[in-house]
C-alpha cells in the first residue's frame, strides 16, 4: 500500500497543496489557479481536491497532513511586536485579530472540518519548510542551505546544511531585521503592491545607476541597514513601520528618499530607477556576504536556496560567479507557495526516515485536461476550431504562425507549479519582431513598459546565445536565473533583451516537455534563432490560466491571435470577440 502525505500552505499569500506518494511529489497546485483570485491565501480546498483526484484517492488514503508553519509561534511574534509598539499598533492589531482567532490559529479544526480528516497533522517551522523544499527535492546528497524571505514565525533568514534525509539549520536572523521586508518596503515606496510586485523593482533596477558610488540612494539606503562581514544585518527600525502598521514606508524613510510614497501607476523617473537599483544592490551585497560565510561554515560545494528572496533571479544568475559554490539548485516555487512540498517531503524523509528519491526536475505538477474534455468544451460552447492531424503538423503550423508575428496562446499538458509559465500555460511570440514587446504590452499584458519579456531556449542552444554558467544550473529550467545575452545577439531579439543586455531565460530539456522543445527548434529553422518569447498566459492582475475556459476567455478578451490547445487550433477572428475587454480587468 502506498504512503500518501499531503502538504498545506495557507492564510498568508499563495495558498497551495502538494501530494507526496511514496516520497515522490505527484501533484501540487496553488489555490489561485482554481479560484481565479491572484495570490489567494484562503484554505486550499480546491488544490487539495485536485491533488486527491489526480491520484484517484480520497482523504482516507492520506497518512499524514503537514502544515507549513507553527501558527502559535507566529502568533506569539505578532503579539509581542504589537505589545512592544503599543499604542501605535493598536489599530492594526485590532484589524488582524479576528482572522487569527477564526482561522489562522485553528488550522487543525479547519482541516478536520473541511476535509473530514481524522489522521495525524504535523506542523514544522516555516523556514524549515522552505529549507526542506530546497534540499530534499534537490539533486544533491549534501548541500548548504540558505533561506531568505520576509518573515516566518520569527526567522527572516537562516542557513544550515542538508545531508541524506537530514536537515540542520545552524543560524538565523530574526524579525524585524529582514532583507525581504526591506525589499517589500521599497516595493511599496515605488507604488507597487507588496508580496506581488517585488520582481518589478528587480526589473526596474537596471535602468538606475548600478554603480554604488554614483547612486546617491544607495548611500542613503545603506543608513537603514547595518551589514556585518558575515552577511548578518540589522535594520534601523526608526525608518520602518511594518512592525506595527500596514503601510510599510515610514515618514522618516520618505524624508530620507526625498519624496512621499509614489502613487500607483506613476511614470518611473530616474529617481525611482535609482532607488530600485539601490535596494537591488543592497540585497545582492547582503546575499553575497551570506553565501561567502555559509560556504566557509559548511564547506560544501552545493548550494540550495528558498524563500521569496530566492526568486531574485538577477542575483541568482551571479551566485556561481560571486561565490565559491560550484552548483546551485532552487525549486520552481521557491516562495511561500512552495512550502507545501517542503513540509510533505520533510515528514516522509526527515521524520519517517525514508531515503530520498525525489529530485524535482519538472514543474509540471498541476491540473491537466484530456483531448476528450477539451473537444467537448469547444463543441458545447459553439467555438470554431480546427484540428491538427498529428504532432508534426501541430509543431510546424504553430512555429509558422509565430514566425508570421502572430501571438499564440499555448495550452498543453499539466499546469506549472510556481509563479512562472514554463511552457504549458504560456503566451508565445516572435522575439525577432522589433514590435513584439509593444504588441504584447498593448494588446495582451497591459503591463509596465520598462519590463522586458522572457526568452525560452532549448538547453543545448543556451550557450550560443547567453553568457551562462556551464554546465547550466537546473534553476534555469524554472526561469530563476538572469544571464547576459551575448552582445552579437542582443539587437536581433530586442524584445527579450533588457536595458542592461540581460535576459531572464527559461531553458527546456526535451525529456521535460518534448512538444515545447520541438516547437522552439522548429521556429529556429524558420527564423534562424531558436528562441521564443515566453510570457505567462494571463493578463495583468489575473492568475495564470488553468482550464480551457480560462484560456479561451483570456484569448477572446485580448489580442492573442491563436490558441493552440492540446491538438486544437482556435483562431480569435473566427469567434465572437465581445466576451470581455481585458483592459478593463488589468490590475497590478
Ligand atoms: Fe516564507
Amino acid at each position: 500500500m502506498s504512503t500518501y502525505i499531503l502538504g498545506i500552505s495557507c492564510y498568508y499569500h499563495d495558498a497551495s497543496a502538494a501530494l507526496l506518494k511514496d516520497g515522490v511529489i505527484v501533484a501540487a497546485a496553488e489555490e489561485e489557479r482554481f479560484t481565479r483570485k491572484k495570490h489567494d491565501s484562503s484554505f486550499p480546498i480546491n488544490a487539495i481536491q485536485y491533488c486527491l483526484e489526480s491520484q484517484n484517492i480520497t482523504i482516507q488514503d492520506i497518512t499524514h497532513i503537514g502544515y507549513y508553519e507553527k501558527p502559535l509561534l507566529k502568533f506569539e511574534r505578532i503579539l509581542s511586536q504589537h505589545i512592544e509598539t503599543f499604542p501605535l499598533s493598536y489599530k492594526t492589531f485590532l484589524s488582524a485579530l479576528p482572522s487569527w482567532l477564526s482561522e489562522k490559529l485553528r488550522p487543525v479544526k479547519t482541516i478536520k472540518k473541511k476535509l473530514l480528516y481524522t489522521g495525524d497533522i504535523l506542523f514544522i517551522e516555516h523556514h524549515l519548510a522552505h529549507a526542506a523544499s530546497a534540499f530534499l527535492l534537490s539533486p544533491f546528497e549534501k548541500a548548504a542551505i540558505v533561506t531568505v524571505d520576509g518573515v516566518g514565525e520569527w526567522t527572516t533568514t537562516a542557513y544550515g546544511k542538508g545531508e541524506g534525509n537530514e536537515i540542520c539549520l545552524m543560524k538565523e536572523i530574526r524579525f524585524p531585521s529582514s532583507i525581504g521586508l526591506l525589499y517589500s518596503t521599497i516595493t511599496a515606496y515605488l507604488g507597487f503592491s507588496v508580496n506581488n510586485s517585488e520582481y518589478k523593482v528587480m526589473g526596474l533596477a537596471p535602468y538606475g545607476t548600478m554603480d554604488r558610488d554614483k547612486n546617491e540612494y544607495y548611500n542613503k539606503l545603506r543608513r537603514v541597514i547595518d551589514i556585518k562581514d558575515d552577511g548578518s544585518f540589522k535594520l534601523d527600525m526608526s525608518y520602518f513601520i511594518f512592525h506595527y502598521a500596514d503601510r510599510m514606508p515610514s515618514k522618516k524613510l520618505c524624508v530620507l528618499l526625498g519624496a512621499p510614497v509614489t502613487k500607483r501607476d506613476s511614470e518611473m523617473t530616474q529617481r525611482h530607477q535609482d532607488i530600485a537599483a539601490a535596494v537591488q544592490l543592497i540585497t545582492e551585497e547582503v546575499l553575497t556576504k551570506i553565501l561567502l560565510h555559509v560556504y566557509e561554515a559548511t564547506i560544501c560545494d552545493n548550494l540550495v536556496m528558498a524563500g521569496g528572496v530566492a526568486l531574485n533571479s538577477v542575483f541568482n544568475g551571479k551566485i556561481l560567479k560571486n561565490s565559491p559554490f560550484k552548483r546551485v539548485w532552487m525549486q520552481p516555487n521557491a516562495s511561500d507557495g512552495g512550502t507545501s512540498i517542503g513540509v510533505a517531503s520533510f515528514i516522509y524523509h526527515s521524520i519517517m526516515g525514508h531515503k530520498r528519491k525525489n529530485h524535482l526536475d519538472s514543474a509540471y505538477l498541476g491540473q491537466e485536461f484530456s483531448t476528450k474534455e477539451i473537444r467537448s468544451f469547444l463543441i458545447s460552447n459553439n467555438i470554431n476550431f480546427s484540428q491538427f492531424t498529428d504532432q508534426k503538423e501541430l509543431i510546424e503550423n504553430t512555429a509558422r504562425l509565430i514566425n508570421e508575428d502572430n501571438v499564440v496562446g499555448w495550452f498543453q499538458g499539466r499546469v506549472e507549479w510556481g509563479p512562472r509559465a514554463l511552457g504549458t500555460r504560456s503566451i508565445l511570440a516572435n522575439p525577432i519582431n522589433p514590435r513584439a514587446k509593444e504588441l504584447l504590452n498593448t494588446k495582451v499584458k497591459h503591463r509596465e513598459k520598462f519590463r522586458p519579456f522572457a526568452p525560452v531556449v532549448c538547453e543545448d542552444d543556451a550557450p550560443v546565445y547567453f553568457e551562462c554558467d556551464l554546465p547550466l544550473p537546473e534553476p534555469t529550467d524554472f526561469m530563476l536565473m538572469v544571464y547576459p545575452i551575448k552582445k552579437e545577439w542582443q539587437h536581433r531579439m530586442p524584445s527579450v533583451t533588457h536595458v542592461d543586455g540581460s535576459g531572464r531565460l527559461q531553458t527546456v530539456k526535451r525529456r521535460q516537455n518534448s512538444l515545447y522543445y520541438d516547437l522552439i527548434k522548429e521556429f529556429g529553422k524558420l527564423s534562424g534563432i531558436p528562441i521564443l518569447i515566453n510570457t505567462s498566459f494571463n493578463i495583468r492582475g489575473e492568475p495564470i490560466v488553468c482550464t480551457p475556459y480560462d484560456a479561451y476567455k483570456c484569448m477572446m478578451g485580448t489580442g492573442i491571435d491563436y490558441l493552440v490547445m492540446d491538438r486544437f487550433l482556435i483562431r480569435r477572428e473566427d469567434n465572437p470577440q465581445d466576451m470581455w475587454d481585458s483592459e478593463e480587468y488589468a490590475d497590478d
